[in-house]
């Protein structure tokens, strides 16, 4: 497939070498322009391209931190046709990374947001396992040791066509359901990160259910406590280089 990769950092170049390898044409954008990023493509036999060029592709990856979501060119989706698939694999961090994103914080779902931001349907994916974890832990199917990679959204043959991703990838896809339901997989969520079978996804996301009102509090507390554990962790590690 000829894939676009907005963003270049740990996920987007983790993302675009993996599916090089699986034969994809890949072509990735940051915000600084195709020549920052050159050497990187070229090496991987991706293209290095701008922005809007990344957008000229049968399926495009948005994964950028949350806040530069507004950045992004205005109307940059708005001729984008129906049939292309666009994926977002970002997460909210207000304390570590995003500032407190007000419009966001009115239904508290990331990717709900991300999607009336970007006036386009969105997949929800990868946003739930760490390049590291992408990198390493994929799998044959059927393999004890398969891990799955939570997916969401509203339109049901562009969930296919990520699912297939993800499994050629390596992993198992699990539907969590449309993206009212993707809070199931975002920051502070038992789904969020754990590198977890389908069989304990299900029982996850079971356990959850299904009103978000209900679960809202809970999560977002596990959000905070992560982020400080976070934060924490790498004021140990700064003291520790010294
Ligand atoms: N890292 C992980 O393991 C991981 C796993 C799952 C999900 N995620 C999520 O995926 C997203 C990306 O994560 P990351 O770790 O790859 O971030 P990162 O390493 O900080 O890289 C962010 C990338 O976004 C690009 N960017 C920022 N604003 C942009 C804009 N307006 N237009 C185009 N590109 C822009 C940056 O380009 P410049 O450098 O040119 O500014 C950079 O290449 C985040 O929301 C993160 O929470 C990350």
């Amino acid at each position: 497939m000829n894939i676009g990769i907005i963003g270049s950092g740990e996920l987007g170049t983790c993302l675009a070498s993996k599916l090089v390898a699986l034969g994809h044409n890949i072509s990735i954008a940051n915000s600084r322009g195709p020549a920052s990023i050159q050497e990187f493509a070229e090496g991987i036999g991706a293209k290095a391209v701008t922005v809007e060029d990344a957008m000229k592709n049968q399926v495009i990856i948005v994964s950028i931190p949350q806040k530069n979501i507004p950045d992004l060119p205005k109307n940059l989706f708005n001729k984008l046709p129906r049939e292309v698939v666009v994926i977002d694999t970002g997460n909210y961090y207000p304390m570590l990374r995003d500032g407190v994103l007000p419009t966001l914080e009115r239904s508290g779902i990331d990717s709900l947001w991300v999607q009336e931001e970007l006036r386009f349907p969105i997949v929800k994916a990868f946003n739930a396992i760490y390049a590291s974890s992408l990198n390493d832990l994929g799998k044959p199917a059927g393999d004890q040791e398969r891990i799955a990679i939570p997916v969401s959204g509203d339109d049901p043959t562009a969930k296919e066509i990520v699912s297939k991703l993800i499994q050629d990838l390596g992993f198992d896809a699990f539907d969590v359901g449309d993206i009212s339901q993707s809070w199931k997989h975002q920051t502070g969520s038992p789904m969020y990160c754990r590198d977890l079978s389908r069989e304990e996804l299900q029982k996850r996301s079971d356990a959850m259910g299904t009103d978000w009102s209900a679960m809202r509090d809970v999560i977002t507390t596990r959000r905070r406590d992560d982020e400080i554990l976070m934060k924490v962790a790498y004021l140990k590690g700064l003291r520790d280089s010294k």
